[in-house]
Formats: C-alpha cells, sequence, structure tokens
C-alpha cells in the first residue's frame, strides 16, 4: 500500500504530490460544516425519528475530519438506535503518525478522533470498524475511488465529493466516478463538494444529478451541491 507523503505548512498537511492542501487553511472544520454537512442538509435531515440508516459515501478519507464531523453530527441529531454508515474512499492513506498530527489540530474533536485512531491500524488493515457505541461504521475503500465504488453495492445517501482540486487531481474527477456515484444514488441522494469546476458540473449533470451553486467557504467564491433526480438522468 502506498501511504500520503505529507509536508506541514505552518502545522497543516499539505500533500506533495498533488501540491494542494487536505483542508481550508482558513478553518478545516468550518469548511466541513459548511461545505460538507450544511451543504448536504445532513443536520435537518437527521432529526427524522423515523430514521433507521443513513449512507454517506466520499472520495478522499485523508485526515478522517469530515469523518468525524459527521460522526460528531450524527450522534447528536439522529435516533439513537439508528447507524450511520460511512464508506469513503482514498488511494493515499495518512499513516498513523501523520493522522494523530492532523488531528491534533481539533482538539475539541478529541472525544470522537480518540476511538478512532485507537482502531486506525484496523481500520486500515480490515477496511471496516464500528465505533461510538455501534452507532457508526467506517469503512475505508483502499485504492482510487472510481475503481472501488465499482465494487459497491451500496445505496448512498449522500455523496462528500473531496479528493483535491480538479486542476490537480484531474484523473479523479472523471465521468466514470459520476456514473459509479448515479448508479449508487436514489432519488434525493445529495451530493456536496467545494469545487465549482464546470467539468465537475457538467459531468454531475449529465450523470443525473440536479446541481445549484452557492457561495463557497472562505476565500471561494463558489461550490456546488444537489441532488440525483431520476428525471435529470440522461439529459
Ligand atoms: C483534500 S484531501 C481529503 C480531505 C479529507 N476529506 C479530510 O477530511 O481530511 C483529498 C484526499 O483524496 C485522496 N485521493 C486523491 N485521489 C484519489 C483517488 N483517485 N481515489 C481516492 N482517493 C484519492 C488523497 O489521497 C487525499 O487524502
Amino acid at each position: 500500500m502506498t501511504y500520503a507523503t505529507l509536508e506541514w505548512k505552518a502545522g497543516q498537511p499539505f500533500a506533495s504530490a498533488f501540491q494542494d492542501v487536505y483542508f481550508s487553511s482558513d478553518n478545516g472544520l468550518l469548511e466541513t460544516e459548511y461545505v460538507f454537512l450544511q451543504g448536504n442538509d445532513l443536520a435537518q435531515r437527521w432529526q427524522q425519528p423515523a430514521l433507521e440508516s443513513f449512507t454517506i459515501a466520499e472520495t478522499g478519507f485523508g485526515t478522517g475530519l469530515n469523518f468525524l464531523c459527521a460522526a460528531k453530527l450524527w450522534l447528536e441529531t439522529a435516533p439513537e438506535a439508528a447507524m450511520l454508515n460511512f464508506i469513503s474512499a482514498e488511494k493515499y492513506p495518512l499513516t498513523l503518525a501523520d493522522i494523530k498530527t492532523a488531528l491534533q489540530l481539533w482538539s475539541q474533536l478529541d472525544t470522537w478522533s480518540t476511538p478512532l485512531l485507537a482502531q486506525y491500524a484496523t481500520l486500515i488493515h480490515t477496511g471496516t470498524i464500528r465505533l461510538y457505541d455501534n452507532r457508526v461504521q467506517l469503512t475505508l475503500m483502499r485504492g482510487d475511488a472510481c475503481e472501488q465504488l465499482r465494487q459497491r453495492h451500496d445505496d448512498a445517501d449522500a455523496w462528500f465529493l473531496d479528493g483535491f482540486s480538479p486542476a490537480k487531481n484531474p484523473d479523479m474527477w472523471q465521468a466514470a466516478l459520476f456514473e459509479q456515484m448515479a448508479r449508487l444514488s436514489h432519488a434525493g441522494s445529495t451530493f456536496a463538494t467545494f469545487t465549482s469546476a464546470g467539468m465537475v458540473r457538467r459531468g454531475l449533470m449529465s450523470a443525473g444529478f440536479k446541481v445549484s451553486k452557492r457561495k463557497g467557504f472562505g476565500k471561494k467564491r463558489e461550490m456546488l451541491h444537489g441532488s440525483w433526480t431520476e428525471a435529470c438522468h440522461g439529459n
């Protein structure tokens, strides 16, 4: 397995191979909450008493920050008996030492990151762990996002499209990825991403997603979010 090679810039992780950041240098945690949690309207969707389970699929697990923020919100808002199924593809996992250092930036997440770090080696080797009194199942699909998703049969309720900027990582943001997303989505499945790149917008639209723009986080002008709708499919 190839682990990520990191540099640390002002204490924040930076991917040498992609020349890109793992999260906004303004405030990664607020960025995650804004782009991925609010962008998929999760707080509202999870406050449903009848909710039994929910699946989030992510491209690019990275430092696990998106996962931790989602898990925290889930534990705070979803019914206690419900299960969050979080599946995330990662081509270049962080080493245990690096993910520990990265997550030290967020002491407010210690309650949730400590159990994750305790099981990180198991996650890397077995691919799946249960956390937080079995209320969350985390699956790490080790490898290219598109290739990994091709082998899955999940029913994704929300997508976190991370994975470095399309300009710096064009290999990931391909029509084939958007087609896999559509295959694993149902009417009402949502997505959110920090980028507003035209090829991402067009690719998602031709895969059947209704795409909207909203103000981006921090210095970013715009981001994309939306949902899969059968009516759009093939347009
Ligand atoms: C911006 S970082 C993700 C940040 C992450 N979501 C977090 O919470 O820290 C992008 C991640 O995508 C991964 N990645 C890049 N290309 C990929 C691909 N083709 N398939 C899967 N993961 C990929 C990188 O290794 C990196 O960890």
